[in-house]
């Protein structure tokens, strides 16, 4: 099981925003895709999961189901957080209370306090609601998960806790994933795999291989060490020298 990118070009009008992708995730992977804003990090997203195609070349899954968690939640306001993590599997066909269990065991080993199950979104933190929305995707068993920056809003702490649990879950179920970010600590922690891509129109400029680091000194340590190579360095003048 993968997924393909393979001569992948996308403009939106005149404007094109993908060059030249040619890209695999395998089983198990968890690939990082790092790039400044614009590059057309969450064009990449929506060309695997099928929700766009591109202009030229082709994209192909291999992956039975796939789950996305957004930067935002997009939880339902008028369903309790428990409704929200089990309402992917209600069109898989499970019933209610097997729906309820599922998410119920999945929110707690995500950290949710039992009061908060019965909150609605507009009574959690933001921390809780992201947490809500990855036991959502976790609870239809997916076997490729795609994340779009879901902790660019939180603060530096939950940042690190929402990261560990990512790991642990998706170690814990073996699932694939693709997770885009703009922050290079972020990738050295999570990523098995790490793609940059250069700034508008994005091309990928770097593939490698990436321990996640399990410390976030050690993280910090292999960020500097990732902004000290050339082809990444490159990316980021090339982007106007912001932070990615
Ligand atoms: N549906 C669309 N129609 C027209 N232009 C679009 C559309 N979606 C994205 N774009 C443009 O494509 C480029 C890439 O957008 P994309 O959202 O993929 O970037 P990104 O890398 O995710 O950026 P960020 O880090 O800021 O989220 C941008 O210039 C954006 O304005
Ligand atoms: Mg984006």
């Amino acid at each position: 099981m993968s997924l393909t990118f393979a001569g992948v070009s996308l403009a939106f009008g005149a404007e094109p925003v993908l060059s030249g992708i040619d890209l695999t995730v395998a089983a198990g992977e968890f690939v990082v895709l790092l790039g400044p804003s614009g590059c057309g990090k969450t064009t990449m997203l929506r060309l695997a999961s099928g929700a766009l195609k591109p202009g030229r070349g082709t994209v192909t899954s291999g992956f039975a189901r796939a789950a996305v968690v957004y930067q935002t939640p997009r939880l339902l306001g008028w369903m309790d957080a428990l409704d929200n993590a089990a309402f992917g599997m209600k069109s898989l066909g499970v019933r209610r209370a097997e729906r309820r269990e599922r998410a119920r065991a999945i929110l707690m080993r995500l950290g949710l306090a039992e009061a908060d199950l019965a909150k609605r979104p507009s009574r959690l933190s933001g921390g809780m609601a992201q947490r809500v929305a990855f036991a959502r995707a976790l609870a239809v068993e997916p076997d490729f998960i795609l994340m779009d920056e879901p902790f660019a809003a939180l603060e530096a702490g939950l940042r690190r806790r929402l990261q560990d649990l990512v790991r642990a879950e998706t170690e814990r179920s073996g699932v694939a994933a693709l997770f885009v970010t703009h922050d290079v600590a972020e990738a050295t922690r999570l990523a098995s795999r790490i793609v940059v891509l250069s700034a508008r129109p994005g091309r990928i400029v770097a593939d490698f291989a990436n321990a996640p680091a399990r410390e976030a000194a050690e993280a910090f340590e292999a960020a500097a060490a990732l902004l000290r190579r050339s082809d990444v360095a490159a990316a980021i003048n090339a982007a106007g020298g912001e932070e990615f």
